[in-house]
């Protein structure tokens, strides 16, 4: 499939609707790993896909043009998943390979690059290739040291890479497509939350950059192309880059036998009945990703573990390494609770992740538990909820 943006320009990625897994990312929804292809005296890729995608590129591309006729790929990021193909597409097409400084070496120490012809660009410069003029743009870690992005001045189209994406699998190319458009900010807040996070302080300074540019299109490497919502996606991103929060807490936990799990639906109520937006995941059956998308913003994070062999229980660690990784903002309220038999481990390592973190731990009696947790005891971590709501913190 291929899909025309404007006059010489076209969508010839490939749709992955099977992908479930993207490092530890769970992609319920697949992903798109977009490239682009421009027409002019010059004809030009930008990005390609994963390795296992080539096929499904090169069938795209040849229904537009003659391969070989591609004299330029600009490669925006130096990540597997939008390089993978690039050997066989270089050997393939003959064309050049025009990246930044630290890309280039990303993919020298990733790729049997030998014999490769690049073109290197620095921030702000441009190429002509013919009618048009391309300008790079660097955004370093955003996610990676070598990312940048790719501006047509004429077409007023920016190939934005990683920022801006989704991974949604979907027959909808461009944004204005969607019938829930709230679910696609969503996808666009997952992806955030999960890949842009820990640099969001970076964000403003880029969509300062970008603010100055005249953008009718923005087209990501993954998910749908923006062109009725441009403004308003650059300013969620904004909004998301900002730390504030919402009066949400996300309750997360994991159990062997329900205990902690109880616990978690009685201070969930407290917390609902004092008039705070809840949501209770239990790290089983949720993938961390989501759980993240809620955590971005919310003012609480509640996190559950029962005492497993004197430690905190597998699941829940490796969600505190995850979301330690991310480094959501700090000031949030943290609170660590969970059911043992005989000697308590799990709270105090959920504790230690909050203050490394620099969230503001909260701490009462009824907290932990010893085993089954007695309605009397259920009912103090109902108190507790409905008091967490009411804390001037
Ligand atoms: C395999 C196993 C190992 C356990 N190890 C410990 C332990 O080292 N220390 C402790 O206090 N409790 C330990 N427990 C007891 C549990 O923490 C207790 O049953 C708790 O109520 C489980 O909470 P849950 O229902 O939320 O899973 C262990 C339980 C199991 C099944
Ligand atoms: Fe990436
Ligand atoms: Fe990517």
């Amino acid at each position: 499939m291929v899909v025309k943006i404007k006059d010489g320009i076209y969508w010839i990625g490939a749709i992955d609707w099977d992908v479930r897994e993207f490092h530890g990312y769970e992609t319920l929804n697949g992903s798109t790993y977009n490239v682009y292809l421009i027409r002019d005296e010059k004809n030009v890729l930008i990005d390609a896909t994963k390795g296992y995608l080539f096929q499904e590129l090169m069938l795209n591309l040849k229904s537009l043009i003659d391969p070989k006729e591609i004299d330029y790929i600009v490669v925006n990021h130096g990540e597997m998943d939008h390089t993978g193909s690039l050997e066989k597409l270089v050997k393939y097409t003959g064309a050049k390979v025009v990246t930044n400084e630290r890309c280039r070496e990303h993919l020298e120490l990733q790729y049997n690059t030998e014999g490769w012809e690049f073109i290197t660009v620095d921030d702000k410069e441009e190429l002509e290739i013919g009618s048009r003029r391309l300008k790079f743009i660097k955004t370093p870690m955003l996610h990676w040291p070598d990312n940048m992005v790719t501006y047509a001045v004429e077409d007023k189209v920016l190939f934005s890479n990683d920022a801006f994406g989704q991974h949604l699998a979907s027959s909808e190319r461009f944004d204005y497509q969607f019938k829930d458009l709230e679910l696609l900010f969503e996808e666009t807040k997952e992806y955030f939350a999960n890949i842009l996070l820990p640099y969001r302080m970076l964000v403003p300074g880029v969509l300062e950059t970008l603010k100055k540019l005249e953008i009718d299109y923005i087209c990501p490497s993954h998910g749908v192309i923006w062109k009725e919502h441009v403004g308003e996606v650059l300013e969620r991103y904004l909004e998301w880059s900002s730390d504030r929060y919402v009066n949400r807490a996300v309750i997360v936990y994991d159990t062997m036998y329900n205990s902690t799990k109880k616990m978690a639906h009685r201070i969930g109520e407290g917390l609902m009945d004092g008039g705070v937006q809840v949501k209770i995941y239990n790290l089983s059956n949720t993938p961390m990703n989501k759980i993240m998308r809620d955590i971005l913003d919310a003012k609480y994070v509640l996190i559950g573990s029962p005492t497993l062999n004197s430690n905190i229980y597998p699941s829940v660690a490796k969600f505190l390494a995850y979301m330690e990784g991310l480094k959501p903002a700090d000031k949030k309220i943290g609170v660590a609770f969970g059911s043992y038999g005989w000697m308590e481990m799990a709270t105090g390592v959920i504790k230690s992740t909050f203050e490394r973190l620099g969230f503001k731990v909260v701490e009462e009696d009824c907290l932990t538990c010893r085993f089954v947790p007695k309605e009397e005891h259920l009912s103090r971590c109902y108190e507790f909820g409905k008091r967490l709501a009411q804390m001037d913190l």
